[in-house]
């Protein structure tokens, strides 16, 4: 049962969308308010590359009567920011040409699992988990030979932990919603000569997101790394659905997430029962570990 605390999560059912109006005259000017509003939030450099379904959805939260327009516009960029780019240091906004380190080291996630990237990547890429080879993959050796489609999403600056795939064969793609950090990925492949690209996309463009994943040759594997509690912010359950969507399109998902949080005092153990639930009742686990304060599952269809 999903017992995540209600409150915690912004209520998504009070969307303007469905608000009525006394007259079409009056809907139009809302509509003319709203874009306007949204043009101010985008304003700001660190979202003005974020994509518009995204920066719709944080504002639908707060287009409320009892919210005047600045509030409006503060409130939705303080949710942006908590989502996107809370774990990005500004530096990385601007500039291009910077060593895989130094760039790993500017974003919160990479910088604490650059200990582990060698390890993580031998195990969800190898099969060399306990649990890591099902009957099928070692019939058709899947993992162990060939290349492999890893599809990354809301990939931050992950595609920079391309080395660490060593001799593997990979075709990496990523997909993220921050437009300077698919930039500065993309100048990265193309400066280093690495076949990889990474998409400005948003997980909420469901289909989308779903044509680029068929495009990739097999075997594919989907990485979405600390990412599910920025989409559940947005919209409560999304992960779910985007689970059930993308896992029969591919070989394996790899979900991580943050086992240790920030609490007011104290750092606190996360455990997300309600999406490994969710998990094991819906598709197969291959493996599951720890390292750096991380928690992957890896699974499959069942
Ligand atoms: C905590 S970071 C993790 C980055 C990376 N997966 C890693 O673990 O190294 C979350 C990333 O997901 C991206 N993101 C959040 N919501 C997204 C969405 N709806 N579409 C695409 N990217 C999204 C954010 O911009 C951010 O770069």
């Amino acid at each position: 049962m999903d017992k995540r605390p209600k409150s915690k999560i912004l209520d998504s059912s009070s969307k303007t969308k469905g608000r009525a109006f006394n007259s079409p005259a009056e809907a139009s000017s809302n509509e003319s308010q709203t874009k306007g509003l949204i043009k101010k939030i985008t304003q700001k450099k660190e979202f003005s590359q974020l994509p518009k379904k995204d920066v719709e959805l944080a504002f639908e939260k707060f287009d409320k009567d009892k919210y005047l327009d600045e509030e409006k516009v503060k409130l939705t960029r303080d949710l942006l920011r908590k989502v996107y780019s809370s774990f990005t240091s500004q530096k990385l906004l601007g500039i291009k040409d910077r060593d895989v380190k130094w760039v790993l080291n500017k974003h919160k996630s990479t910088k604490e699992r650059l200990p582990y990237y060698d390890e993580v990547y031998a195990r969800i890429l190898n099969g060399l988990g306990t649990q890591g080879c099902t009957p099928k993959n070692i019939q058709e050796n899947i993992f162990t030979k060939g290349k492999i489609s890893v599809i990354d999403l809301g990939a931050g600056v992950n595609g920079f932990s391309y080395e660490y795939f060593k001799s593997r064969k990979i075709n990496y793609v990523g997909v993220e919603a921050v437009g300077q950090l698919v930039e500065l990925m993309n100048y990265f492949f193309k400066s280093k000569k690495i076949k990889a690209r990474a998409f400005h996309l948003s997980l909420f463009e469901i289909d989308k997101v779903k044509e680029l994943i068929k495009k990739q040759k097999k075997p594919r594997v989907v990485f979405l790394f600390k990412v599910i509690d920025s989409l559940e912010v947005l919209e409560r359950n999304y992960s779910k659905k985007l689970l059930e969507e993308i896992a029969p399109l591919v070989d394996k998902v790899v979900l991580s997430f943050a086992t240790h949080s920030l609490g007011k005092r104290a750092k606190f153990k996360v455990k997300r029962n309600w999406i490994i639930d969710f998990i094991k009742d819906n598709f197969f686990i291959l493996d599951e570990f720890e390292l750096g304060g991380e928690k992957y599952v890896v699974f499959q269809k069942k």
